[in-house]
């Protein structure tokens, strides 16, 4: 039986046990020119601290357009590189693998930002339409991703996630409703998967074979086969690791397996865990605020690693209390820091951790 505190090894990067912290972003720390601050700092310094051993930096911009808003982060420019070496270093010397998430916002871009643009021209949900993508602005848009990933190894991160869920550009070639393209880039799972394939092949050539490349995808968007397909052909070009999350479309309710320790959302990687068959380690997500959660998830086989997104913001503790049984301050589940967020609203778990 797998244990949480057993390692698991990453195309070559040892994970200490089977946490992993979830990309989480903080959409009003960074300033106007997308430079990590003392405030990320601080906070992914302290997260690395305490027994996680995989931590992910949140969505961070390959684009200025790309930007959730003004004082989002980017990786589009040399400038930003070097405030991540404090994060990495930290990781480094917690003995914490480090990846950062690569995005752009595409339909869903931020009008401060610019245009939204997608594989299609489809209606956006602040309304008005996207702008088609041409064939030349899809391979920009790969540069792009590969310019951020390369520094991103500078900075000295030991991956990237591509974000390829949660209705951003990666989901939009995956989902069906928003990529109704009719040629190399749409149609069957392979075309489908192509857009965000090329840029896992680009980054494999130039940031060459340790670099550890994760892409973080959707379980069911709508149904499992599809999702699983284009997850293989990530694979096939070289992606490392699975972490799964939800997509677009809402999956099929069917997928809900029966485990109460479980959500709908988590159960999406459990599947694709038993989908993908050990082709590599698969991930999952959500709702995993409790330490009998994260052992039933590992010990049970039921994924290779957990992500753990709001208990890691509640509490940095929460991976000692787990392998320990030591003391920590549950995440109370009220979104404070969802839309606000994280600082604008105080997470009132924050607040009992201070009080201690
Ligand atoms: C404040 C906040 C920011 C988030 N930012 C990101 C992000 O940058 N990238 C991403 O893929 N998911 C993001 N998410 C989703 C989380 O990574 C995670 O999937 C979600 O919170 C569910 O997991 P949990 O129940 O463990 O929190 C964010 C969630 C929260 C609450």
């Amino acid at each position: 039986m797998t244990k949480v505190s057993d390692s698991i090894t990453i195309n070559g990067h040892v994970l200490k046990n089977r946490m992993t912290m979830a990309p989480t972003v903080k959409f009003d720390w960074g300033g106007p020119d997308g430079l990590l601050s003392e405030k990320h700092i601080a906070h992914y310094s302290e997260r690395a601290a305490h027994g996680i051993a995989l931590l992910c930096v949140e969505a961070t911009a390959v684009t200025p357009g790309g930007k959730f808003d003004e004082c989002h982060i980017g990786l589009y420019d040399d400038s930003q590189i070097d405030r991540h070496r404090y994060v990495t270093e930290a990781c480094r010397n917690s003995g914490v693998v480090s990846l950062i998430q690569l995005n752009h916002t595409g339909i869903s871009t931020n009008p401060k930002m610019g245009p939204p643009i997608g594989p299609s021209a489809v209606q956006t949900r602040r309304g008005g339409m996207s702008e088609e993508m041409t064939v030349q602005q899809i391979h920009e848009m790969q540069l792009r991703f590969l310019e951020a990933a390369v520094r991103a190894q500078k900075a000295g991160y030991d991956g990237v996630q591509l974000h390829g869920c949660h209705a951003y550009l990666i989901n939009q070639f995956i989902c069906r409703n928003t990529n109704l393209r009719d040629d190399e880039y749409g149609g069957s799972d392979e075309n489908r998967a192509r857009f965000a394939s090329e840029i896992i092949r680009m980054i494999r050539k130039e940031c060459g074979d340790g670099f550890l490349i994760s892409v973080r995808t959707a379980g069911a968007d709508p149904d499992l086969e599809s999702c699983a397909a284009v997850a293989r052909e990530y694979i096939k070009a070289g992606c490392d690791y699975l972490q799964v999350s939800s997509g677009i479309t809402d999956p099929d309710p069917s997928l809900r397996r029966n485990d109460p320790l479980t959500n709908v959302v988590c159960d999406l990687g459990v599947h694709m865990h038993e989908a993908i068959g050990g082709l590599v380690p698969v991930s999952c997500v959500n709702g995993i605020h409790e330490p009998e959660q994260v052992r039933h998830l590992i010990e049970d086989g039921l994924v290779d690693t957990v992500d753990l997104g709001t208990a890691m913001l509640a509490d940095p503790r929460f991976p000692e209390a787990v392998l320990n049984g030591s003391e920590f301050v549950k995440c109370f589940g009220c979104k404070a820091c969802q839309y606000g967020p994280f600082t604008k609203h105080n997470c009132p778990a924050q607040a009992v951790r201070d009080r201690q």
